[in-house]
């Protein structure tokens, strides 16, 4: 079918493929609790334990140390959190280090914990391409003690800038000073290989909307030692985690993660490797069509997640970027929230050293498995008459 829309917006959710809506679909027709004891409740406590199994085995993590939630956000603030709560009250140390740059969930969460809880926070200074370097992480330790810190978090792969942070090293050196580390995995998943187990985090955020698998739906790998005070409470359903549980959304949720997955491992099908051809494709054509556009963030290669790329465009301002691409019928992001409907310089390019003025400039572009190349001619196209006209808006 002819696309008549460009969508490059995948950072932000990923459209759901066929064989995951129909096993979702499928799911939903599910009549029955998985607490409860008859058959009907039994039958969907299988169909929920079967998706569990199948997302813990491919995320490298045991059965029992899959939490669902509602997403993203919520892992990010159970772990935090939950995290936190435990450790205080073991008596241990009120210091989180957090790096800069994260996602406002563990941004907010954070402060919260600063502004409310007696929490200390030191941020983690990150380079200009978004990456925390391991001996930023030890100096932060040692300024701290490791005593005083209750835990450390940062984000696997940087959802604006596509950044692929070293989470092993950063994980053994927290854990080596006896401090669990929370990484948020939620860009990472289908991009990197996210194996909890040789992580060395005490505990994961990932999220199933992200990689084509329904919205609201979520989990938290927490590690069996790591322990996480709850958020709500009201039931025994899942460790750390009240309410009843969403069946289909789990089973939506293994669905879109074996999708993902499956080609990535296999030599000579790999869906990554077209999807890093196209995105190396939109950046040498958008260079080409403004050789003043800056690439922000890594190099594209191993440091950069293959469907990311992110541009500042100078004399631009990135919403209107994003309102003239869209009425030209391609779907993109200026990559960062907007504050109460004003859009900010994105916190992420001011950490990473871009000045404000230029900042303001950034478009994002986020690629999926299915994108298309006509998806990224269709922006090609459209790009050079946006920027004329983005900055002639920005003269006047
Ligand atoms: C890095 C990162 N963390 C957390 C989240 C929140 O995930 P969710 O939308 O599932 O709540 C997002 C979503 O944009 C994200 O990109």
């Amino acid at each position: 079918m002819p696309q008549t829309r460009a969508y490059l917006d995948h950072a932000a959710t990923s459209p759901m493929p066929e064989p995951v809506l129909a096993a979702y679909v499928d799911a939903l027709r599910t009549v029955g609790n998985p607490a409860s004891t008859h058959a009907h409740g039994q039958a969907a406590s299988e169909a929920l334990e079967q998706a569990r199994d199948e997302i813990a085995g491919l995320l490298g993590c045991d059965h029992a140390e899959l939490i669902f939630t509602s997403g993203g956000t919520e892992s990010v603030n159970l772990a935090l959190k939950g995290m936190y709560w435990a450790r205080r009250r073991a008596g241990l140390g009120s210091t989180i280090l957090v790096a800069e740059g994260e996602h406002h969930a563990t941004i907010e969460a954070a402060e919260w914990l600063r502004d409310t809880q007696g929490a200390t926070l030191v941020w983690l200074p990150i380079d200009g391409a978004g990456r925390l370097a391991p001996e930023t992480l030890s100096s932060a330790i040692a300024a701290a003690g490791a005593a005083e810190v209750a835990l450390a978090s940062f984000i696997w792969v940087n959802n604006e800038v596509g950044t692929v942070q070293p989470v092993a090293q950063l994980c053994e050196i927290a854990s080596a000073a006896g401090i669990p580390s929370h990484v948020d995995a939620v860009a990472a998943l289908g991009q990197v290989p996210v194996d909890f187990t040789r992580s060395g985090a005490a505990a994961v955020s990932v999220s199933a909307h992200k990689i084509g698998g329904p919205v609201g739906v979520g989990a938290l790998l927490l590690g069996r030692r790591a322990v996480a005070d709850p958020l709500v409470h009201g039931g025994t359903q899942q460790r750390a985690r009240s309410g009843t549980q969403d069946v289909a959304g789990a089973v939506g949720f293994a669905a879109a993660l074996r999708l993902a997955l499956a080609p990535t491992g296999a030599p000579g099908n790999t869906a990554l490797a077209r999807v890093t051809a196209l995105r190396n494709s939109l950046i040498a054509g958008v260079r080409a069509a403004d050789p003043g556009a800056v690439l922000r963030g890594p190099a594209p290669g191993a440091e950069r997640a293959p469907g990311n790329a992110h541009f500042t465009f100078p004399g631009c301002q990135g919403d209107s970027l994003v309102f003239l691409l869209d009425a030209a019928g391609v779907s993109a992001s200026v990559g960062s929230a907007c504050q109460a409907g004003v859009a900010e310089p994105s916190h992420v390019l001011r950490a990473m050293g871009v000045p404000e003025a230029e900042a303001a400039g950034a478009l994002r572009f986020t690629l999926g498995a299915h994108t298309t190349a006509d998806e990224v001619d269709r922006l090609l196209a459209a790009l050079p008459d946006a920027l004329r006209r983005a900055r002639s808006a920005g003269l006047a």
